[in-house]
């Protein structure tokens, strides 16, 4: 054999033994999908990389509008009080019983700088595979989104006062998440 053929068939052997090997963890039950399971470094280095680059590359061709209405920012500020506070909190609310056992834990977005707009657009509208973040876009359309990250953009540094009088200039969004109201 010469030189390139070893090497290709070394490659087809490697990667023939490397599947074998994914198909006995899985059908073994090796890999334990429990939340409380600390996930490797490796494992979490790979997925952070993965999920940055797929938000990266869709949101490049996103056109932000003006996102400084305050009419926007206080229906973004109503529809956030409804719908995203369980996971990822607001001035004035404690750590909840839910939040501590999630894997991943959703960040508690009044302690972050925000990120781009284009990408939090992205992120609200399609969610996040295998994380728990819903894709509000099947249910809300594009300018309740762009009034929710107007709010986003404006959310750290918000005082409690600021907070509610924000959501409550939005009027009441409940009924978008009757949580056994
Ligand atoms: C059921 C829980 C849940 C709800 C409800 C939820 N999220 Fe999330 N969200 C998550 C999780 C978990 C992540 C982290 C995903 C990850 O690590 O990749 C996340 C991530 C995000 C991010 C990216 C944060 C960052 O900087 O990395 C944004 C922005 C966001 N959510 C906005 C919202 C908004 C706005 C709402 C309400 C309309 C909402 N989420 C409702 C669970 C939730």
């Amino acid at each position: 054999m010469n030189r390139a053929a070893t090497i290709v068939v070394t490659i087809v052997v490697a990667a023939f033994f490397a599947a074998i090997a994914v198909v006995a963890i899985v059908v073994s039950g090796a890999f334990n999908v429990a939340a409380d399971a600390p996930d490797s470094a490796l494992m979490h280095m790979i997925v952070a990389y993965t999920r940055e680059r797929a938000i990266d590359v869709r949101a490049e061709g996103i056109a932000v509008p003006p996102l400084d209405k305050p009419a926007m920012i206080a229906e973004g500020a109503a529809h956030y009080d409804a719908m995203c506070t369980g996971c990822h909190l607001a001035p004035g609310l404690r750590e909840n019983a839910m939040r501590p056992g999630m894997n991943p834990k959703p960040p508690a977005l009044a302690t972050l700088p925000p990120e781009g707009a284009a990408e939090q657009f992205w992120i609200v509208k399609h969610g996040i595979k295998m994380t728990a973040m819903p894709a509000w876009g099947l249910t809300h359309s594009d300018a309740d989104i762009w009034n929710i990250v107007a709010f986003l953009q404006k959310l750290p540094g918000l005082s409690l006062e600021q907070y509610r009088a924000l959501v409550a200039k939005g009027g009441d969004k409940h009924d978008a998440m009757p949580m056994g109201r």
